[in-house]
């Protein structure tokens, strides 16, 4: 199959090669950076070789109001189909080789990106030897802890091949996204390539997907950390945020189960009880009165409240640390949201080296602080 293709290919390769004669015709327009306050917002996130998925996102950008980000290589000027596609198959072959390590993956120039900030998020990429191009792996094996439960949509631009090896690259690298259906533009079609975006935000139900978000917001206080707890859409929360109304709420939590910090409020909220097995982040409601914070896996008839915003299960359990603490609730609203700082009161903005957001900078190993890495 591969082969059949690799000859294809060299025939096509060389029609392509012809349009993307210099670096200066692939250069992109600069990302825009107006990123509005708005959570239900949508971000493009791009990369473009020789500017067919540059031309999709343009004219996506025509037909949804998105902010855009361009992922670009550190190394500029690589001539990725020179020798074969030498220097994209080398790549590509080292992420395969190993994907859990950061030095596999190619150099990307840092972005500057409020994640919290969008509901959805649109990952338009090349297809490379039937996987995502390796620039646009970079971007995901960063970002993707701050992309938890956000809707993902794939555009995958490529010449020929079937994107199935892009989506599969898409779901490891984002394992906690929200996937819709990708769109997958060819060669063949590319001309066509409005319509069919046209036809995928209908067949994706975009319009509605902003209000899968409740704009409600509430925080947890901890430890001296603010964790930002996206409100679940039921009754629950709805009292609970009636109860809040009154004031910031104040009670003890204990641990349960190596999976939970779990405390009594002291005030009964009614329930909406399912079958949840929870994750890290979870905040649940149990018998009526008891808010469980989850770090960890339980499953059990119990209501969900609403899920705190990418943190990972370590960062949560350090957050908050062994033993009984003090939590304090107090509802948010999503324009508050960015005032919510760790505890240092620093507006430091700290990565671990996976990309997951932390509140804290640890107490060791390596970390990212407003794009530096550093060490303690
Ligand atoms: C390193 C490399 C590998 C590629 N491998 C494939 C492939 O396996 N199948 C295919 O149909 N197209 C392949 N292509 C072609 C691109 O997917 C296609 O031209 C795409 O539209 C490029 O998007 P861009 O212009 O945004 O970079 C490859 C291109 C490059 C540079």
């Amino acid at each position: 199959m591969k082969s059949i293709f690799s000859n294809l290919y060299l025939v096509m390769a060389t029609l392509f090669m012809m349009s993307c004669q210099n670096d200066e015709a692939n250069a992109m327009p600069p990302a825009d950076d107006d990123i509005s306050e708005n959570v239900n917002k949508t971000l493009i996130v791009y990369y473009s070789y020789t500017n067919h998925t540059e031309e999709i996102v343009s004219d996506l950008k025509s037909l949804v109001d998105a902010d855009v980000l361009e992922v670009e290589p550190t190394e500029k000027g690589l001539d990725y189909a020179a020798n074969n596609y030498r220097i994209g198959t080398e790549q590509l072959t080292k992420i395969k080789d190993n994907p859990e390590e950061e030095s596999s993956y190619p150099a990307i120039d840092p972005v500057d990106v409020d994640m919290s900030k969008y509901n959805t998020v649109i990952i338009a990429t090349p297809l490379w030897w039937s996987q995502m191009s390796s620039n646009m792996q970079t971007f995901l094996f960063k970002y993707s802890g701050m992309m938890a439960n956000k809707n993902i949509g794939l555009i995958v631009s490529s010449h020929s091949s079937g994107i199935s090896g892009v989506e599969a690259d898409a779901k490891r690298l984002v394992p906690n996204g929200k996937f819709l259906k990708s769109l997958w533009i060819n060669n063949a079609n590319h001309a066509k390539r409005k319509s069919l975006l046209e036809q995928w935000l209908k067949d994706i139900e975009y319009a509605s997907l902003g209000s899968n978000v409740t704009s409600q917001t509430m925080i947890i206080n901890v430890n001296s950390h603010n964790l930002i707890v996206d409100l679940a859409d039921n009754s629950s929360a709805a009292s609970l945020i009636d109860l809040l109304k009154n004031g910031p709420l104040t009670y003890e939590a204990h641990d349960y189960g190596d999976f939970e910090k779990v405390g009594d409020i002291g005030h009964s909220l009614s329930e909406n009880n399912e079958q949840i097995t929870t994750e890290p982040g979870d905040v649940i409601l149990y018998q009526g009165s008891n808010i469980c914070i989850y770090y960890g896996t339980n499953s059990w008839n119990f209501t969900r409240l609403g899920k705190i915003r990418g943190v990972t299960h370590s960062e949560l359990k350090e957050i908050l640390g062994d033993g009984n603490v003090t939590i304090t609730l107090s509802i948010g609203s999503t324009s508050s949201v960015n005032t919510v700082r760790a505890s240092d009161g620093s507006s430091s903005q700290i990565y671990s080296i996976r990309g997951h957001k932390l509140a804290f900078v640890p107490e060791s190993g390596i970390y990212i602080e407003n794009g530096v890495k550093k060490m303690r």
